[in-house]
């Protein structure tokens, strides 16, 4: 039984839902660190579709246990939709859903500041999911949060919230926003406290006692390394370290303990929020990778912008996440184009580089060089194994495994749990 980490390595969404719930066989413990509802992770299976915001995509198989670490900005609300879901759809969660005691709470009004923060950015918005992670995040930095293991002590609440209200009604009054109900959001977080009670428990000992028996923990990461809030386009970010790295801070357990890393990418790039995107093409070929791809936001349902693969920002955010192999998603979705580009360096300043830059003003004039490979027409959803897919697609994964550099182990071709062909058997 190993550790290991599922990282993505793209700006998020690039299916590492999917992966973890394959992945997720081989394990005993699933375990989010990073984010929080502003995830989307979708599973398909049977013909039915999960979306998991903000519990492990590892609930979906009855016998792992689940952890959301300290990590995670945990929105009280959207967890009981989610268990509440869960338990309609026959999923059990009593005795192996476990939350942090020292996750902190996204409190109504983080997602009230979210919004009104993007209003006030005006055409300079982050296009954020608006569900109160910046302003969470930004909370713990400050030593004004409120953590899950407070919402059930009432005298350390109201200590607490005394604080942060006091601040964020100054902050609301600046934006001609209502005043916030104190004594009604302390009633309201109280007794959603002691309604999570059965659900918090130290965690950090809980995933260190299953490694150290020898079971199998996965860290399933969210987001994507360019949403990093420290390596990917800052200020075009989220508010937490996304992969490999979120690991350490977001569970109390070493990463030394790590053993592998696997990166999901896609075969194209999707972006949805603003923010540079090298590779965009907001033309035909756009157009059909979002058809295709059926890419609307699993949180948001906002159309994701599209564009070729990008190997100069992979390497970048493969280094970053230390990673053993990476997971190609959505081949099936290139079928029909006559032509198919990879990214492999830009030209930045009338110079070639390979270097993923921090300057906005780099990137956004950053010109990228393609390498070129033959398309296919053909549907490859029923394909199950590398004799089953056209040779042009062989072509195009031998070519991306070798500039990435690093083992493609595995090509998933369409939503459904079977859609997976190993590369290395
Ligand atoms: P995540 O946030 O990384 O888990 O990814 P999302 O779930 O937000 O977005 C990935 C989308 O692609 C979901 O709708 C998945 O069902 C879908 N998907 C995953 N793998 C494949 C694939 O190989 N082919 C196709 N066509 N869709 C896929
Ligand atoms: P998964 O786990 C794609 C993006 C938002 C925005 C930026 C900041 O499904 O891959 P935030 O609400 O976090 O403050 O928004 O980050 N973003 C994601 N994009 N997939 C995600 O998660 C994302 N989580 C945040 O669109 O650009
Ligand atoms: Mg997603």
């Amino acid at each position: 039984m190993s550790v290991e980490c599922v990282a993505g390595l793209q700006w998020g969404d690039e299916g590492k839902g999917k992966i973890v719930d394959v992945l997720s066989e081989k394990f005993d413990m699933v375990v989010r660190f990073a984010g929080g509802a502003n995830a989307g992770h979708t599973v398909v299976f049977e013909g039915q579709k999960y979306i998991l915001h903000l519990i492990p995509t590892g609930i979906l198989h009855p016998d792992k246990t689940c952890v959301i670490a300290n990590g995670v900005a945990f929105d009280p609300r959207v967890f009981f939709e989610e268990v509440e879901n869960l338990h309609s759809q026959g999923f059990e969660t009593a005795g192996r859903l476990f939350v942090s005691d020292r996750a902190h709470v996204v409190l109504p009004f983080h997602r009230q500041l979210d919004t009104l923060r993007e209003k006030a950015l005006a055409a300079d918005k982050i296009g954020t999911t608006a569900r109160g992670i910046g302003p969470c995040y930004s909370d713990k930095a400050a030593r004004l949060g409120v953590r899950v293991g407070d919402m059930l002590e009432p005298n350390t609440l109201r200590k607490l919230l005394r604080l942060s209200v006091a601040e964020k009604n100054f902050i609301f009054s600046s934006y001609s926003s209502e005043r916030i109900d104190e004594d009604s959001l302390l009633e309201t977080l109280a007794s959603l406290g002691e309604k999570l009670r059965p659900y918090v428990r130290q965690t950090r000992p809980l995933i260190a006692e299953a490694i150290a028996a020898g079971r199998g923990v996965l860290f399933e990461g969210a987001q994507g390394s360019l949403l990093d809030i420290d390596h990917g386009t800052y200020p075009y970010v989220t508010s937490s370290s996304t992969g490999l790295n979120g690991v350490g801070p977001g569970t109390g357990v070493s990463a030394r303990k790590i053993e592998r890393v696997t990166g999901v990418i896609k075969s194209y790039c999707t972006r949805v929020g603003d923010g540079p995107f090298p590779t965009e093409q907001p033309g035909p070929v756009g157009e059909h990778l979002q058809a295709r791809g059926g890419e609307f936001g699993a949180t948001t349902g906002r159309p994701r912008r599209c564009g070729w693969l990008d190997l100069v920002a992979v390497h970048h955010t493969a280094s970053i996440n230390d990673t053993d192999s990476i997971i190609m998603t959505k081949l099936d979705v290139l079928s029909g184009l006559e032509e198919i580009k990879v990214a492999t360096s830009y030209e930045i300043e009338g110079k070639t580089t390979e270097e993923f830059p921090a300057s906005l003003e780099l990137l956004a004039s950053a010109k990228p060089k393609y390498e070129s490979f033959e398309g296919w027409q053909e549907d490859i959803g029923g394909a199950r194994s590398v004799r089953d897919l056209p040779s042009a697609a062989l072509k195009y994964l031998e070519a991306v495994e070798k500039m990435a550099g690093i083992p493609l182990v595995s090509v998933s071709v369409g939503k459904s749990r079977e859609q997976i062909i190993s590369l290395k058997e």
